[in-house]
């Protein structure tokens, strides 16, 4: 059902009518300097696929490339924080593969269920919708900061806890909402996953910059210039399609391109089901922000400085 083809966040084959399985794979070198907590990024994010489906994972196989001469101890810190990730998901790690290689890599290749009748689609998004973000942004520069030695302690704490937090509640929350439209925010920024939706649904989208969250070191990073090159590459892919209605400064506009690792879901959301949906994430402890709208128009991303 979802494949090569207008890429998704991942392949979903049909069994039946209402049953379905969802598949999808991601592995990075390491961002941040703990085994564990690098292990416990890496699972998260790519569960976080299957979540932006509206899938739910149930199966899981390690890939890790690690180096001959990494101690014992941190490759097997590195498949703990992957193996606890998992097991929060309620998801089994059954097996794996490694190999060796001179840079650390590790992520796991996921296997869940979805109902491909009420799917989340890049292109499920309707006119009238609101956008809605469950993570906050500055993931990539403040990861960057760390790896330039330019990090204050909190700052990436408070990056390491974002990135380790599981997009599942997020996901039950667009199943118990029925929504149609959903992406997670990674490599691509906030504005490249948010032109995917755009252009898989040929709708405009406005963003609202006022509304976006960001955390707290973010603008600091970005004020010192500490982007990924991901970042730029993003602006360059992406930048024509988006405009802005004000001149922006380069470090506010940058931010919007960002690549975030284990970000959270962009959702679509019905204007009328929005007071609903905002009350029952606070239930549920899930924070969400609301960052734009859907309309009638060619495909393209408006900002609103
Ligand atoms: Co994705
Ligand atoms: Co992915």
């Amino acid at each position: 059902m979802v494949g090569l083809d207008g890429p998704d966040d991942a392949a979903v084959w049909r069994l039946s009518e209402d049953r379905g399985i969802v598949v999808t794979t991601d592995f990075f070198t390491p961002v941040v300097d703990g085994a564990y907590d690098y292990g416990s990024i890496a699972a998260a994010n790519s569960l976080s696929d299957v979540y932006a489906m509206g899938g739910t994972p149930f199966m899981a196989l390690n890939i890790a490339a690690l180096p001959d001469q990494l101690p014992p101890e941190i490759s097997s810190e590195i498949l703990r924080g992957g193996a606890e990730k998992a097991r929060e998901a309620g998801v089994v790690i059954a097996g794996g593969h490694t190999v060796k290689d001179k840079e650390p890599k590790y992520g796991l290749v996921v296997i869940g269920f979805i109902d491909p009748r009420t799917m989340l689609t890049k292109g499920g998004l309707r006119e009238g919708d609101v956008l809605v973000l469950t993570k906050p942004l500055g993931m990539g520069v403040t990861t960057t900061a760390l790896k330039q030695e330019k990090v204050e302690e909190a700052d990436i704490q408070e990056a390491i806890g974002w990135m380790k937090r599981l997009n599942k509640t997020a996901g039950q929350l667009a199943m118990e909402f029925n929504l149609r439209a959903g992406t997670d925010i990674t490599g691509f920024s906030l504005l490249g996953h948010g032109m995917e939706m755009a252009e898989a649904s040929g709708l405009l989208l406005n963003i609202d910059y006022a509304q976006i969250p960001f955390i707290g070191g973010a603008r600091k990073y970005a004020e010192k210039g500490l982007f990924p090159g991901g970042a730029f590459d993003n602006r360059m892919h992406f930048g024509s399609q988006v405009n802005f209605d004000k001149k922006i400064d380069e470090p506010a506009e940058m931010l919007l391109f960002d690549p975030q690792t284990s970000g959270g879901l962009l959702l679509g959301v019905p204007r009328e089901k929005l007071d609903a949906f905002k009350r029952r994430a606070s239930e549920l402890g899930q924070p969400v922000w609301v960052v734009g709208s859907v309309h009638n128009g060619s495909a393209a991303i408006s900002v609103r400085v």
